[in-house]
């Protein structure tokens, strides 16, 4: 079969590979059918994700067809669409019965990680039954495909552990998919205003078309006395952080309101400063959180009612042999105006 592979930092190609085979009585092999590309991926390519090693077959999201099924697996049959989770859960060691899957102790996030991902013919996910979610019929599979990561991860990290709340006032920080995906699902929560906050102008048209109140292009320096003017100088409830640098974690110092919430959601790969000096007196909270995929179900209902759109998010659609262009389009966002790429498998 084919598959996108991870070889070392800044290398990557289309290699062929075996077919996955069931290694335990809990497995599943799916066919799938579309997959995406994520900023995470991305990351890993930089070699900032040193658990992922040369060799891996990369790819963490997707859609597709059961193929085979363990002995153990009773939910799911050949034939059966399903929509994998990012997040691998064995739904029983302490951490996931505390519903924290992301720290699942023989799972988590290892697809496309630590065990071979979704950007292929065909994938191996483990703890398949609590970790694979039936696609309704008639549901919309491209649609679906922003299940996987993106939505829960901006709904759990950033709206839930940001405490959005209705009439309060939320300004995310990084308008990519993650951050675009937090304002979609922050607006379940009716809050009287979401600020967005990006360098990239292309990306801050998109956030007022998805329901921004208010964008701020940050590239003079000046987003946070910006911000602080438009709130009457107070700051906001909720102030969360989807990019994953210390710039973009210190603006959220700087603008986080008494009583209220910073809620991180990018992947740091160095150390930031925390400005006690100036936050210890203001009752502010600090989350951080690795998506748990907890809210899936949820988010299908959701999607089922059409309250949400996340095809929105879809900018970009190739097939499985044109996946290196995919990453050269995903990768270069601020020419291509690129958000989620559609990798169609089969
Ligand atoms: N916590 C989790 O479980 C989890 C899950 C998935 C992704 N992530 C992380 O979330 C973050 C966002 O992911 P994404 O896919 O949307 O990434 P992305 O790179 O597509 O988007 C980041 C956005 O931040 C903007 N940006 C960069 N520097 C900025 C600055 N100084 N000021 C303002 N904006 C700036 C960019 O223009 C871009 O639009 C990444 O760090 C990713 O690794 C975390
Ligand atoms: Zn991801
Ligand atoms: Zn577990």
């Amino acid at each position: 079969m084919k598959a996108l592979v991870y070889l070392g930092p800044a290398k990557k190609a289309l290699e062929e590979r075996p077919m996955p085979e069931i290694a335990a009585p809990t497995d599943v092999i799916v066919k799938v059918t579309k997959t995406t590309i994520c900023g995470t991926d991305l990351h890993i390519l930089k070699g900032d994700v040193p658990s992922c090693q040369p060799g891996r077959i990369l790819g963490h999201e997707g859609v597709g067809v059961v193929h085979l099924v363990g002995a153990a697996v009773t939910a799911f049959k050949p034939g059966d669409r399903v929509l994998i989770s990012c997040i691998s859960a064995c739904g029983k060691c302490v951490y996931c019965r505390k519903l924290m899957y992301s720290h699942c102790t023989t799972g988590g996030w290892i697809l496309g990680n630590t065990i071979d991902g979704t950007q292929a013919e065909f994938v191996r996910i483990p703890y398949a039954e609590t970790s694979l979610y039936p696609i309704p019929d008639g549901a919309d599979e491209e649609a679906l495909v922003m299940l996987s990561d993106i939505l829960p991860t901006g709904f759990e990290c950033g709206v839930l552990n940001g405490k959005v709340q209705p009439g309060n006032t939320v300004a995310i920080v990084g308008a990519g998919p993650i951050g675009l995906a937090a304002l979609l699902t922050a607006q379940f929560y009716s809050p009287a205003e979401i600020i967005m906050i990006d360098l990239d102008d292309n990306r801050l048209e998109i956030a007022k078309r998805f329901g921004a109140t208010a964008t701020i292009n940050s590239a003079d320096g000046k987003a946070a006395a910006t911000l602080m003017a438009m709130t009457g100088g107070r700051g906001v409830d909720t102030a969360i952080e989807a990019v994953g640098i210390p710039a973009t974690f210190e603006l959220c110092q700087g603008i986080v309101a008494p009583g209220g919430t910073i809620a991180n959601i990018g992947v740091h790969g160095t150390k930031v400063d925390l400005h006690l000096e100036s936050l210890w007196d203001r009752n502010v909270t600090i989350t951080t959180r690795l998506v748990d995929t907890v809210s899936t179900p949820m988010l299908l209902n959701i999607l089922r009612s059409d309250k949400l759109d996340p095809k929105l998010l879809i900018t970009h659609r190739f097939k499985l042999d044109q996946i290196l262009d995919a990453y050269e389009t995903f990768a270069h966002a601020a020419n291509t105006r690129a958000l989620k790429v559609i990798i169609e498998a089969e």
